[in-house]
């Protein structure tokens, strides 16, 4: 599939931003904690969530889906083996480890798929899951673990990965006694998954912060639930008004998890208004280039809004650095930015932009989620046409993205490949 953008139209207008892929993905994963039926709304139509779903039906769960709702009932769950094509094609099938663990005191899982932008492994993940006592066997990238000795105790993390915090949340929330987790992730998507744990009839406090303290409950009962609004998709908009000198009103967003991003755009000369869960961006015909953005894990500024922000500074007016120490691969958008007319020079972490005046149409090709959405923002200032190739995996993280942009003014078809 592709993306066809006609570039050089100002956007202008209003949307209302979606729920989080990566809040909706761990909390499908712990519906499974229950035997009762879990309703969601407002979760993201995406890829990734429809596997997700798939692969619950797949473990024994019955899972109805209409639009953003869903109803996960994993009372007729019967299997602890995770379905190896499916958990290849996305990584956040490990999440289902920690519950399938509470559940069973047993998971065999393969090693996890996802975007192709760093090794990725789940040691993290594995050495937190052991720390409760679970027995853990590697075999050619299959792993096998034991919970018959589970038990609640004392995680340290050595970084503070967002997929193993969650998964020792979701493994110690049913285990008798306290889990402390140490050096824990702090992104807003895990306070919304322990909300969620929460109504579930979940003990747990300190999520957002460093420390999270788990008291394990005898048994989670069944809720009805709203994931939060997407912050990314909500940054990801901001930057195409910004990039084409535009108007953006976004509503239902989560205006203070965007700090990092709202700071970087006013600093590039944007101007912000934000009240409750509105936000309005005015940009300048021309941005003016920030010196210095690093990737952090949260409140740093997201990995997850570095591609986007390469697109802005490539026609910035000044010369800019950017700095991933999140994931060691996640500059594969910088080729193609170059290939449109921007000065991008990447060595390892590190990518050096001067910014450029304009940017020309040209056939580009996606790699990862957001690296694709970044040439989908550097095409809609392009002069002429950009074809953005394997647009599919755009549709992992936003549900239509094309749709949302045409309703600002852009020009962007989806061609099927047949
Ligand atoms: N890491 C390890 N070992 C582990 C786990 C992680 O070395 O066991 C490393 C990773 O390789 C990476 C870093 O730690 O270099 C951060 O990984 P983390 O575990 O925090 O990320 P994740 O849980 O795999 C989630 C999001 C990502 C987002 C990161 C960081 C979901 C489904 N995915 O991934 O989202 O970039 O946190 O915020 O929640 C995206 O939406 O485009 C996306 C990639």
């Amino acid at each position: 599939m592709e993306f066809v953008v006609q570039g050089g139209r100002r956007l202008e207008g209003t949307l209302r931003v979606d729920g989080a892929k990566n809040a909706a993905l761990p909390i499908l994963a712990a519906s499974v904690l229950t035997e009762d039926a879990v309703h969601l709304t407002g979760v993201p139509d995406i890829l990734d969530v429809r596997r997700m779903g798939d692969i619950l039906q797949i473990l024994g769960c019955d899972v109805q889906h209409t639009g953003g709702t869903y109803r996960v009932c994993a009372q007729s769950m019967h299997k602890s083996e995770m379905p190896d094509a499916l958990s290849k094609q996305i990584r956040s099938s490990i999440f289902l480890l920690g519950p399938i663990l509470s559940r069973f005191r047993k998971a065999t899982v393969t090693y996890p798929g996802g975007c192709e932008i760093g090794l990725r492994p789940i040691d993290l993940h594995l050495s937190g899951l052991r720390a409760l006592g679970v027995d853990v066997q590697e075999d050619g990238g299959v792993i096998r673990c034991d919970g018959s000795h589970m038990h609640a105790g004392d995680v340290h993390l050595d970084y503070p990965s967002v997929g193993a915090t969650e998964n020792v949340i979701m493994a110690a929330v049913c285990l008798p006694g306290t889990t402390t987790i140490h050096n824990a992730a702090r992104e807003p998507e895990i306070v919304d998954l322990c909300r969620f744990l929460g109504c579930m009839g979940g003990k747990i406090e300190g999520a957002g912060s460093a420390t999270i303290l788990i008291e394990g409950v005898k048994r989670l009962h069944g809720t009805t639930y709203t994931p939060m609004p997407d912050r990314i998709v909500a940054g990801t908009l901001l930057c195409a008004g910004a990039i084409t000198g535009g108007e953006v009103e976004l509503t239902n967003v989560p205006v203070e998890d965007l700090h990092a991003v709202c700071a970087k755009l006013r600093e590039m000369g944007c101007v912000l208004h934000e009240e409750a869960d509105i936000i309005r961006l005015i940009a300048p015909q021309r941005l003016t280039a920030f010196s210095m953005l690093q990737t952090q894990p949260h409140p740093g500024f997201p990995t997850d809004m570095q591609a986007q922000m390469l697109a802005l500074l490539s026609v910035a007016e000044g010369t800019g650095v950017i700095v991933e120490n999140v994931f060691e691969n996640r500059f594969g958008h910088a080729g193609d930015l170059n290939r449109m007319g921007a000065r991008i020079l990447c060595s390892g972490r590190t990518a050096i932009v001067r910014g450029v005046e304009n940017l020309t149409g040209a056939h580009v090709t996606a790699r990862d989620l957001r690296g694709g959405a970044a040439l989908t923002l550097a095409a809609l200032r392009a002069q002429g046409e950009t074809i953005v190739d394997h647009a599919e995996l755009i549709d992992r993280g936003y549900d239509h993205l094309e749709d949302q942009l045409n309703r600002l003014g852009a020009a962007v078809k989806r061609i099927s490949s047949t």
